[in-house]
């Protein structure tokens, strides 16, 4: 993380957020290149599921809406994380996100060592034998294997457990309070009052924005159930503890569908299929698959409304997390605001001739999440020849063309021949009219390579006096495996536009 997170700064993709006031925690500003792969996400996301789809439609609803949204949806009531404080170190916690363990000294229980998710092992035992000197019993052994293994949620500890637990950054134990709820929503003002009638919300989520404009479509479009509505947008939330670079911050931004079918539709097999495509497409833009994993969320710990849930893991730095969420959401939603609303949300279905409230599956991937995904996805390390022979360490990221922020760079040989510059600069203006390139003449030629390896520009495009003396072809160089040949310009505007835009 700690290389990604400084490729990111150094190289203009991602910046903490006011860093010139010392920064924001949760908030996150992105650099010119940053943007770039931010926007091509996000295109190439709303290209396939949209564009390229006849039974998906967009929506760009607005981020401030009626607070009763948010009570119909449950937000207001329900939308919390639990939160545990410590008295001593005034840390706070998301407690499931909080672990403990059990410190058994020569075989006695003799309290608990408190852990956050993702904790490593030699931290706990560091921490449990903390606990341990704390005891005056240093000569004690230490069961390493229950400390190991024998991990409890903080959510479920008893309050006796609690009692003798000590807090990941405290130095003495029972300082972590009982986990109570946390409301995750912003709050905001919205006229010129400032009573309570005025209090409105930043949305936690895109979703809500397409439930509440779900019958302005279906008045107004041409749709028939199946059919699905589509969102990209910010959402807000207070995360307790916001962490992990990009993962998981106060602000990111959604890509959402709300995807309607019949009640009686076999939403088994849709939400099999969605699962499918959802990993195709994360495919699609550079993870590998073996980097994919499914997790199916036990049916005691979904939502009451919720059929099924799968997540789609991403093998993360910081390890196995979710990346995108896909779940049946039954009819719950649009249920919630016919009844709050007072306006129904059935559709006439022409195909089997009757009236329901649509049931709905859910896809919700954060941009965010997935511009990190494919960061680690495109860092690497490896070896290749200088201009001289020599063989040099390059970092390199591999994004696919598709996504690169940069697609191609234009180098002219040498600077100082105007023969080359005059065509590579004529080349650089008709290749930047359809794509984002880049022109640099400074330089050795390899460093020149060097740099657009490592911001993960896919072709380098070399003029050189072949091209001015011979035949017009230039050199394509491949970002990956360092290949060169030459192609004419007809051959190199074919090859970019099929990798790029393909
Ligand atoms: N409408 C359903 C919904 O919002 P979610 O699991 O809370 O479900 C969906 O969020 C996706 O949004 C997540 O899988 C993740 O990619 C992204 N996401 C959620 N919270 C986030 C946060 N604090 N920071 C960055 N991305 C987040």
């Amino acid at each position: 993380m700690e290389d990604i997170v400084g490729l990111c700064k150094r190289r203009g993709f991602i910046f903490a957020s006011s860093e010139i006031y010392g920064g924001y925690n949760g908030f996150y500003d992105y650099g010119p290149l940053g943007v770039e792969l931010r926007n091509n996400i996000k295109q190439a996301w709303w290209r396939d599921f949209v564009h390229r789809r006849d039974d998906i439609e967009g929506l760009d609803s607005s981020i401030i809406m009626h607070p009763k949204i948010w009570k119909a949806s449950g937000h207001v009531d329900g939308f919390s994380d639990p939160l545990a404080d410590c008295k001593e170190s005034k840390k706070r916690y998301r407690a499931d996100q909080l672990f403990i363990a059990p410190v058994i000294l020569d075989g006695e229980l003799c309290g608990y060592v408190g852990f956050v998710e993702g904790a490593d092992a030699p931290t706990i035992v560091k921490r449990a034998k903390k606990l341990r000197d704390s005891l005056d019993k240093k000569q004690a052994t230490l069961d390493e294997e229950a400390l190991a293994t024998q991990h409890t949620e903080f959510t479920d500890a008893t309050e006796e457990q609690r009692a003798q637990t000590l807090a990941p950054e405290a130095t003495a134990v029972g300082t972590l309070t009982a986990p109570r709820a946390f409301k995750l929503m912003f709050e905001t003002k919205v006229g010129p009052l400032a009573d309570d009638s005025a209090v409105a919300y930043l949305r936690p989520e895109t979703a809500q924005g397409i439930f509440a404009n779900y019958k302005n479509i279906v008045d107004t479009g041409r749709v028939k159930i199946p059919f699905g509505i589509a969102q990209i947008g910010k959402a807000f939330r207070n995360e307790i503890t916001p962490r992990n670079f990009i993962f998981r911050s106060r602000e990111f931004e959604q890509m959402e569908i709300e995807y309607f079918i019949a009640p009686e539709a076999d939403w088994k097999a849709l939400h099999r299929d969605w699962i499918d495509q959802c990993t195709n497409w994360l495919v699609s833009i550079g993870l590998s698959p073996e980097g994919i994993t499914e997790d199916i969320h036990p049916t005691e710990k979904l939502a009451f409304y919720s059929q099924a849930t799968t997540d789609l893991m991403y093998q993360f730095p910081h390890g196995e997390q979710e990346l995108w969420g896909i779940a049946c959401r039954s009819d719950y939603d649009l249920k919630q605001h016919q009844q709050h609303s007072g306006k129904s949300m059935e559709i006439f279905d022409e195909a089997s001739k009757s009236k329901y409230v649509p049931h709905v599956i859910e896809p919700s991937l954060g941009v965010d999440r997935t511009l990190l995904a494919v960061l680690t996805a495109a860092y690497t390390e490896d070896e290749v020849p200088n201009d001289k022979g020599k063989v040099e360490k390059r970092t390199v990221m591999k994004f696919s063309p598709k996504i690169a922020p940069v697609k191609a760079a234009i180098f002219p040989l040498l600077k100082n021949k105007p023969e080359l510059v005059e065509v590579a600069e004529k080349l650089y203006k008709k290749l930047q009219r359809r794509w984002n390139v880049f022109y640099d003449a400074s330089g050795a030629i390899g460093r020149r390579y060097r740099r657009q390896d490592e911001i993960g520009t896919p072709y380098g495009i070399t003029i050189d006096f072949d091209t001015i003396e011979k035949d017009g072809t230039v050199t394509l160089r491949d970002r990956d495996t360092c290949e060169q040949r030459r192609v004419t310009e007809a051959e190199l505007i074919d090859f970019l536009e099929e990798q790029i835009d393909g």
